[in-house]
């Protein structure tokens, strides 16, 4: 479903990589041996082969229900609490979804908790009139502020327009089994909830009810999903870095940074695409960048942004690499036509079809940045299929608990995020922060 093509062997060659096997033979077994750093949060290991039936079953049902009650979904959560979900329905669904006729977008899902913009909030507000509208609350810690934010507006609207009780039965709320302020306020107002397991973290819980619940509610294969994290949770257990494409990725990630290389540029030729880089670039970034260690996750689009980044990319400061993913059989296929008069010049091009041009500029570009001195890893996913996002997501999982372990770092922790919100909170003048809005404001204009 994901297969490691080939990479950029002047800049590190295979010897290279078997001499990464202890090293690697150590994290696999931090991995499983459930005895690394962080080991409490590893039941995304297991997820989908464990994943009970029972609780699948309420989920599908639960996203029925709300197609039924809605066409209008809106999903509050950020970071790991939405990016998943949002990157499978970009990946999955037509790329003009929104636009099409309502018969064929039954439910439409919209984001909202994920910043704290009041022109978004505001705008959104505005829109609901026209739809009927459900809410999925998601926040694994409950106390989240941009969700709590988002959710405390939007429940409001929500009882002004269906009333308390008519309001309870078209929210659906994601959280802690017990802790935390939402499952508090979910219980008191009787919604129907859905638990993020103690031992799944944000950023690895797209295959729990916070991400199965919208995607059930938007008509995607939630089983195909599953099915395939479920082939790569099986056939991702090798130790063998040669054997292993996550290990092999994670290896060549840990190389490359050993070597200087400091940013890696996650580049998609898909735009369907775009919201997996996005769900990477926060994998990796929250699961790596830290202790001063890492690599800084970006992501780009191609070739639409070899007319932004591509300058840079070929020419600029030799601090990155690439992983391209190439997607072997997309899912439509158009043929470049021959017309008379030639008068763009492009006759050379007719009867072949346009995936072709797309594959060659990916080919053009690894080439062209390579010579300019940029390596690249070339991942191949079989499809835009359901089951092939699952195995992506699983793949990745794996591989950056892996990269972290090489790293020395807890993959499963984010104490850099913990700050900004202090800060924040003293700012705002949250009860219990005024020593530090005192040290604050001797800093920042409060
Ligand atoms: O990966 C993580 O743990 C974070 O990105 C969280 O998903 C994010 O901060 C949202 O947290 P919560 O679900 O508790 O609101």
């Amino acid at each position: 479903m994901i297969r490691l093509v080939e990479w950029t062997q002047s800049f590190v060659a295979p010897e290279e990589i078997e001499l990464q096997q202890p090293f690697v033979e150590t994290a696999h077994r931090l991995l499983e041996q459930r005895s690394g750093a962080g080991h409490e949060f590893l039941g995304w290991m297991d997820l989908p082969s464990s994943f009970d039936p029972i609780e699948l079953q309420r989920i599908k049902e639960a996203g029925q229900n709300i197609a039924k009650q809605a066409n209008l979904l809106v999903v509050i959560g950020i970071g790991g609490s939405y990016l998943g979900a949002r990157a499978a329905l970009h990946m999955l669904q037509h790329s003009f979804h929104d636009l099409l006729p309502r018969e064929q977008r039954p439910l439409q899902v919209v984001f909202a908790g994920h910043q704290m913009s009041a022109t978004y909030l505001a705008e959104l507000l505005e829109l609901l009139d026209h739809y009927e509208v459900a809410v999925n609350v998601i926040s694994k810690s409950g106390t989240t502020t941009e969700p709590a934010l988002a959710f405390r507006t939007l429940k409001q609207y929500m009882e002004q327009r269906y009333g308390i009780q008519g309001a309870a039965q078209r929210i659906y709320a994601t959280t802690d089994a017990k802790r935390g302020a939402l499952r508090k306020l979910a219980n008191e107002a009787g919604y129907e909830t859905f638990v993020i397991p103690d031992d799944v973290g944000g950023r690895f819980s797209v295959l729990t009810p916070v991400g199965l619940l919208p995607l059930a509610a938007a008509g995607i294969d939630v089983d195909a999903l599953l099915q395939g994290a479920k082939r790569a949770q099986s056939e991702l257990r090798e130790s063998d870095v040669r054997k292993n494409p996550a290990y092999t990725y994670a290896a060549l990630r840990q190389i490359l940074r050993a070597k200087g290389k400091a940013i890696e540029l996650f580049v998609t030729y898909e735009p369907a695409l775009h919201y997996v880089g996005e769900w990477w670039k926060q994998l990796f970034g929250e699961s790596e960048g830290k202790d001063g260690k890492g690599l800084y996750p970006a992501s780009a689009d191609f070739s639409t942004d070899l007319h932004s980044l591509g300058q840079f990319v070929q020419d600029g400061a030799r601090t990155l690499f690439e992983t391209v993913i190439k997607v072997k059989n997309p899912r439509r296929s158009l043929q470049i036509e021959e017309v008379a008069d030639d008068l763009d010049g492009l006759n050379y091009l007719a009867g072949r079809p346009l995936q072709q041009v797309n594959d060659t500029a990916l080919e053009a570009t690894m080439l062209a940045h390579q010579t300019g001195g940029v390596p690249t890893i070339l991942l191949e996913l079989d499809d835009m299929s359901a089951a092939s996002l699952g195995y992506l997501f699983y793949f990745f999982e794996k591989a950056v608990a892996v990269s972290a372990y090489l790293q020395g770092v807890n993959p499963f922790d984010q104490p850099g995020v913990e700050m900004y919100k202090s800060n924040m909170f003293a700012l705002l003048g949250k009860p219990g922060y005024e020593n530090q809005r005192e040290r604050l404001a001797t800093m920042a204009k409060v």
